[in-house]
């Protein structure tokens, strides 16, 4: 692990209890922890919706099965860019409803791409496309 290095940070009182709220909710240790975590997730944000370096994702949806075509469009758009997505989970929340996580590399355009597909969908009620990382060059 690198060295330590303290700085101040100035912030309003009122910021300061919602955040400290937060971090109670999130069971963070303390504050470091808690503000590591926040600038971790920037440099993810950055690294990940630019440039070209491959890269992770999942993508999250909801949809009704009885949606016409809909289950044979989400298959087919999945099976179009199979050498991309790793793996996929699918479950059916209750009669109607399934959800589907569907973990796919590739480049940040090529993930956006198939995310697109899917979340874009019609009668897709719901979608989430999290992009992750390696890891190499954060702390
Ligand atoms: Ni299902």
């Amino acid at each position: 692990m690198s060295q330590l290095v303290r700085f101040g940070v100035s912030i309003e009182e009122k910021l300061l209890k919602q955040f400290d709220s937060l971090i109670e909710e999130r069971s963070y240790v303390n504050r470091s922890e808690a503000v590591r975590d926040l600038i971790r997730g920037a440099l993810v944000e950055r690294e990940c919706t630019k440039g070209n370096a491959p890269t992770v994702a999942t993508v999250t949806i909801v949809y009704d099965h009885h949606t016409r075509d809909l289950s044979d469009k989400l298959n087919n758009h999945q099976h179009s860019h199979h050498d991309s997505i790793v793996s996929a989970l699918h479950v059916h929340l209750d009669k109607h409803h399934c959800l589907e996580v569907v973990v796919i590399r590739g480049t940040p355009a090529e993930i956006r791409h198939i995310a697109d597909g899917l979340i874009g969908a019609k009668g897709v009620v719901h979608g989430k496309l999290v992009f992750s990382t390696l890891g190499h060059g954060l702390a």
